[in-house]
């Protein structure tokens, strides 16, 4: 899949349209770079894209123009934006515009990698073919989901508690979900989708019975959280944003847990845990049971355990 999307990034700077070419690239997606607004929607105009990453301060041509341009003349392109602290009007505009996603300057290999997956799986929704594979859920959720969207619908700032209530009922937030919300709260698809995207809270896959978020933020990865990432995915065998075959857990990547000062941080359900390494983070999990871990441990995992005590 990755390497059928192709990706303009727009950046002023050249170094972060080379960061992201370098991790991006990596990973098998076609990268292109514009130096701006208008180099962008010149590269549109010859060429076909599926996702633009772009920077919102820019000379002449902005990251908000460049947007508004994108949704009424390429409205099937995904829009990330990379930006460094938006004031929250900028952030809200781009969002009532439909963005996708945003992942915040100077971005983490890990975070640029989890919100390109996102984005393309976005992408991918929009395809009939997968739509119609979302289009089930049972009829007392679809009863009880009216009913909720009823109860709030002329409340202002609706649409976060009905989120919310939505992913209680449901579990998470495919696209389906997404749309009755959209449609029964009469706003565009694409608010919903980008405020779904935007909160790490909600989620568009199901999860298992324990949620390890593991954050990607600056902090924790300066901290070594690569490291406790990698030991997870392994052990459980799944990567970000997947869950294990028994339902039992899933690893969602975050870029902040808002406890930078214990990083690298993960955290389990409700529990968080700082100071990681790959051996505790196992040690932690396996506290959580499940059959992956009634085992006794792998040498593999002695070896880090000693490593780390060492
Ligand atoms: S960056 Fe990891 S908790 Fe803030």
């Amino acid at each position: 899949m990755a390497e059928e999307t192709r990706i303009l990034v727009v950046d002023d700077e050249l170094v972060v349209i080379k960061s992201a070419e370098r991790v991006l690239k990596s990973e098998g997606f076609q990268i292109e770079g514009a130096l701006g607004g208008r180099e962008a929607i010149l590269k549109m105009e010859q060429g076909n894209y599926d996702l633009v990453f772009t920077d919102l301060k820019m000379p002449e041509v902005d990251g908000i123009t460049l947007i508004r341009w994108i949704k009424k003349s390429r409205p099937n392109i995904g829009i990330v934006i990379i930006t460094g602290y938006p004031s929250q009007e900028t952030m809200k505009e781009a969002i009532e515009l439909g963005i996708i996603d945003y992942v915040p300057k100077p971005f983490t290999p890990s975070v640029l990698l989890d919100v390109t997956k996102r984005a393309v799986q976005w992408a991918e929704g929009r395809k009939p073919a997968e739509e119609k594979g979302a289009e089930e859920f049972p009829p007392s959720m679809a009863a009880e989901l009216d009913r909720v969207i009823r109860e709030y619908r002329h409340r202002p700032g609706c649409l976060i508690p009905v989120l919310q209530r939505a992913q209680e009922i449901v579990g998470y937030l495919p696209p389906v979900v997404q749309k009755r919300i959209a449609r029964g709260l009469n706003m565009p698809e694409a608010e919903v989708h980008s405020v779904v995207s935007f909160y790490s809270f909600f989620t568009m896959k199901p999860r298992g019975d324990h949620n390890v978020r593991v954050c990607l933020g600056t902090a924790c990865y300066v901290r070594g959280i690569e490291g406790v990432l990698d030991k997870i995915k392994g052990k459980l065998k799944i990567d970000i944003g997947e869950t294990t075959e028994d339902k039992k857990f899933s690893i969602e990547g975050v870029r902040c847990l808002g406890a930078c000062g214990l990083a690298p941080v993960i955290m389990i359900d409700q529990e968080t845990y700082g100071a990681m390494t790959p051996a505790k983070a196992l040690s932690i999990i396996s506290e959580y049971g499940g059959p992956a871990f009634s085992a006794a441990p792998s040498e593999e995992d002695i070896e880090t355990v000693a490593k780390q005590e060492g």
